[in-house]
């Protein structure tokens, strides 16, 4: 009668498996490695470096808001890339090339998206509350 819970554990286990495939740096090579370039260096005058920078290791929502919703020259990825994705990404940037900066959950990335504007504007918009 062991086979109950044997099922479900491997039912667990398949999709964190799954998932763990889609790591921050395949996403990264995927959807901004074009710009950014292959170690974060960015390009001079064209493309902000990425490795090395106080911004993404800086203030997290920031960082996020500027991923789903781009900025200048940059795309929006909220259409295109669900929570765990961006958190994925946005992690590898912090932890691998800007000194352990922490990582970005998921539950941070649903967060910002639904504040849309309101985190970065909220102080040169406020509106009042009816
Ligand atoms: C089509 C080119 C392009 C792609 C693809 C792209 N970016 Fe960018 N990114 C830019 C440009 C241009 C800027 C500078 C925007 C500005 O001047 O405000 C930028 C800015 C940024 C910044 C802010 C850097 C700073 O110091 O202010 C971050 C963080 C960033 N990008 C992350 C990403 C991530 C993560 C991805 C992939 C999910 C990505 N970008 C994909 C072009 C791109």
């Amino acid at each position: 009668m062991t086979s109950k819970p044997l099922i479900a554990l491997i039912a667990l286990i398949i999709p964190c498996a799954t998932q763990a495939q889609e790591s921050g740096a395949s996403l990264y090579q995927k959807n901004c490695l074009a710009c950014h370039q292959a170690k974060g260096q960015g390009i001079p005058g064209a493309f902000p470096a990425l490795a090395g920078s106080a911004f993404v290791a800086g203030d997290r929502t920031e960082l996020l808001a500027t991923i789903l919703k781009g900025r200048g020259g940059m795309p929006a990825f909220a259409g295109s890339m669900n929570d765990e994705q961006i958190a994925a990404v946005a992690s590898y940037l912090r932890d691998d090339w800007n000194g352990k900066a922490g990582a970005v959950q998921a539950a941070q990335v649903a967060a910002v998206r639904k504040g849309g504007n309101a985190v970065q504007y909220s102080q040169s918009q406020a509106r009042p509350n009816n």
